[in-house]
């Protein structure tokens, strides 16, 4: 190969790198754009999760991320849960399962209501509480 082929490649090689990660810039931004209601409302610091609670993180997130997202830091759907508002003081571990079961009536917050979830087990439900707590305790919130 002489000195211009390899220049050429060179070049071609830098652009199409170039294209690739603007490219990715570029789908990056668009999809945060779409997702503008699951940004988080808090910041959370995530530990290392026990075992009851890595399987609760999992209902957690079919179940209840969608409004409260992802370590229930919130969306724009629904309050984060790591917030001194759900210290186990203020909100105990039953208060999860009668707003699961019976539904909330928007009180603390501008969301409106919270839908039942009455399709969460009793044991998944479990699983959730000691999710948000280990997440809560984390954070500073107990
Ligand atoms: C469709 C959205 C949505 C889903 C899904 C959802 N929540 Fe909620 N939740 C809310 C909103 C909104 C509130 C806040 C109501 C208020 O106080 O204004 C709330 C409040 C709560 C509260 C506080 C209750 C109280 O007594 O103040 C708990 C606990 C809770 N949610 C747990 C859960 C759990 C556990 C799940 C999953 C099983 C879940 N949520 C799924 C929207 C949702």
């Amino acid at each position: 190969m002489n000195k211009n082929a390899l220049l050429i490649s060179g070049a071609i090689i830098v652009a199409a790198v170039g294209v690739m990660y603007f490219a990715g810039l570029f789908t990056q931004s668009g999809g945060k754009m779409a997702k503008v209601n699951s940004q988080p409302t808090v910041k959370v610091v995530v530990p290392k999760l026990g075992q009851i609670a890595k399987l609760g993180e999992g209902d957690f997130n079919a179940n209840c991320a969608a409004c409260h997202g992802k370590n229930a830091a919130g969306t724009g759907n629904g309050p984060p849960l790591i917030h001194r508002i759900y210290e186990p003081n203020h909100h105990a571990d039953a208060a999860f399962k009668l707003a699961a079961n019976r539904g909330v009536r928007a009180h603390h917050w501008k969301f409106g209501n919270m839908p039942p979830q009455s399709h969460v087990k009793d044991f998944e439900l479990v699983r959730i509480v000691a999710y948000v707590r280990e997440l809560q305790k984390a954070n500073g919130i107990f």
